[in-house]
């Protein structure tokens, strides 16, 4: 089993990438959650983080991380999520009480990682501010980093602009250091949360009949559903589910390829945008795997048992 840290700005997806997380405690042991500015605000994400593990009934530490990105100020995806991020259902009001044990999610990783007797995994679902300032400052801590799930950047299509997906364009220059770490990372960009493991409305529509869990999550998903049917999608992206579950159930995924990839740190319309090396003679500054393709089918039944497993514990 795989200890593991989840950087995260809650934000729906990210809400149902932790529910999925903490329905397998027999692949991965969480044990701590960090937050960072990203979908909202950094105190509306710690608190909904706050809501969710209440919820949830984890007892993961929680520690809230950085406001900003390392660079320019930051871009919110409020009307994606909601002002609050993650809007649409009444959480206790006794949520609130859960205690956030640091203010440093910096230190707070680096002290966690370092002093673990085991490898400690990384899954990464919001801009990458807090890791890449981990991986900046305290150098050593890679030592003990068994691997990096990150959710951002794209080999395809932009979302907050057209070159550029949201977590790589909010802090590329994070995005940039943890890129070339040289420690072992799995991508899930937009090429595959968006056009390969989406879930359909139809299927979205069945959420809520998944128990309790269920209940939240279709409450807090008719918002975001909403939002990207009404921008003319048809197929709903769970993004950050599949950087969870690139670490929980892998073989859900049927191709990768690995790329040296780059992330553009312009001030133009390309700011953000990543690009795989496809040359053959690929100057190799770093080896991403990225995700390329998934059993659709599999990886929704995946969700839908993972939300549908807390009323059977
Ligand atoms: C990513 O951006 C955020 O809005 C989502 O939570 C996800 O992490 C998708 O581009
Ligand atoms: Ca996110």
């Amino acid at each position: 089993m795989t200890k593991v840290i989840m950087d995260c700005d809650p934000g729906i997806d990210d809400a149902i990438a932790l529910t999925v997380l903490l329905a397998h405690p027999e692949k991965a042991d969480l044990i701590g959650v960090t937050t960072v500015g990203g979908n909202v605000q950094l105190d509306y994400v710690t608190q909904n983080a706050q809501k969710l593990l209440t919820f949830l009934g984890s007892h993961a530490e929680l520690a809230a991380g950085q406001a900003t990105p390392l660079v320019k100020e930051i871009q919110t995806a409020s009307h994606v999520h909601g002002k609050t991020g993650m809007d649409g259902y009444d959480f206790p009001e006794n949520s609130l009480d859960y205690p956030i044990k640091s203010h440093n999610a910096v230190t707070y990783m680096y002290d966690k990682i370092i002093n673990s007797d085991e490898k400690i995994a990384l899954v990464a679902t919001a801009p990458l501010t807090n890791v890449a300032l981990l991986l900046k400052t305290f150098p050593d801590v890679k030592e003990n980093i068994e691997h990096i799930y990150i959710m951002g950047g794209s080999t395809l299509q932009g979302n907050i602009t057209l070159a550029a997906e949201f977590n790589a364009y909010v802090d590329p220059e994070a995005m940039d250091i943890v890129f070339n770490s040289g420690l072992p990372i799995t991508l899930s960009g937009l090429n595959l949360t968006e056009n390969k493991a989406y879930v359909t409305m139809d299927e979205i529509s069945k959420i809520k009949d998944l128990g309790h869990v269920g209940v939240m999550a279709s409450s807090i998903l008719d918002i975001y559903a909403g939002h990207e049917s009404s921008i003319g999608m048809t197929k709903i992206p769970i993004h950050d589910a599949c950087a969870v579950i690139s670490l929980i159930a892998p073989e859900l995924f049927t191709k990768s390829t690995n790329y040296s990839m780059d992330v553009s740190l312009t001030n133009d319309q390309y700011r953000g945008m990543t690009y795989p090396d496809r040359r053959v003679d690929s100057e190799k500054k770093n080896s991403i795997k990225v995700l390329e393709d998934v059993d659709r089918e599999a990886f929704v039944k995946f969700i839908f048992d993972s939300i549908a497993s807390y009323d059977k514990k």
